[in-house]
């Protein structure tokens, strides 16, 4: 992967963006050239942000970040990827921001997806699977969730101590041998755990999907 393909797909995205939108920021690192971007852009937007580190990010750069629950709807959110398949299904939660990522994603008029051409497989599900799963009952929650087939483990922090997401969650990577044949189904057995919050898997949300390249060319897929 290259950092000119995802600074050349997130610059492509701001030509969507227009002065007076509600913006909604994805997180990971192609997320942040967008807001980098967005912020050299000068454009007269608002932003809901679903992490951390991109709300910081933007509102050093003079952005306007406001409170998810003070706006009923977003007008673009944009996001990177870590899979996306031919059908436009992806896995998100590279960062383990997925489940905010999801509520910005679906609570807005387009997602548009930016991702370097490193992120296109035939088929999701080649490496791993970020789960967000509630600390109450987890080691009986990773029970179920194992007993559909898969392995995995709770992500960790670079120390060894378990990562807790900013929703104060676990994240459990399932890992995969080869892409599910069918992945809307294992979602559903997924988020059908109680103790689970909800997977990475991303289905009918992307809207334009901006693939950049190493040479700073960039595709648009609809
Ligand atoms: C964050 O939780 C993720 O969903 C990211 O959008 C995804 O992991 C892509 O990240 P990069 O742009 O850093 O590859």
């Amino acid at each position: 992967m290259s950092i000119e393909a995802k600074i050349a797909a997130g610059s492509k995205a701001v030509e969507f963006i227009k002065s007076g939108m509600i913006v909604g920021l994805g997180s990971g690192s192609t997320a942040e050239c967008f807001i980098q971007a967005l912020i050299e852009s000068g454009l007269n937007i608002q932003a809901v942000s679903s992490s951390r580190t991109s709300t910081e990010l933007a509102k050093r750069g003079g952005i306007e970040v406001v409170d998810i629950n003070s706006v009923p709807r977003i007008d673009i959110t944009v996001d990177g990827a870590d899979e996306i398949d031919p059908l436009k299904r992806m896995i998100k939660g590279g960062g383990g921001a997925h489940v905010r990522e999801k509520i910005l994603a679906s609570s807005s008029d387009e997602m548009i997806v930016i991702v370097d051409n490193t992120k296109l497989v035939p088929s999701v599900g080649t490496k791993k699977l970020p789960v967000e799963v509630m600390f109450y009952g987890s080691p009986a929650t990773r029970m179920k969730i194992e007993e559909l087939g898969y392995q995995g483990k709770w992500r960790q922090n670079p120390d060894g101590t378990l990562l807790i997401s900013e929703n104060g969650n676990l994240i459990y990577d399932m890992h995969f041998t080869s892409p599910p044949k069918a992945p809307e189904h294992l979602h559903e057995a997924l988020i059908n755990i109680p103790g689970v919050i909800d997977t990475g898997f991303f289905f009918n949300m992307a809207g334009r999907v901006i693939v950049g390249y190493p040479d700073g060319r960039t595709e648009i897929r609809r």
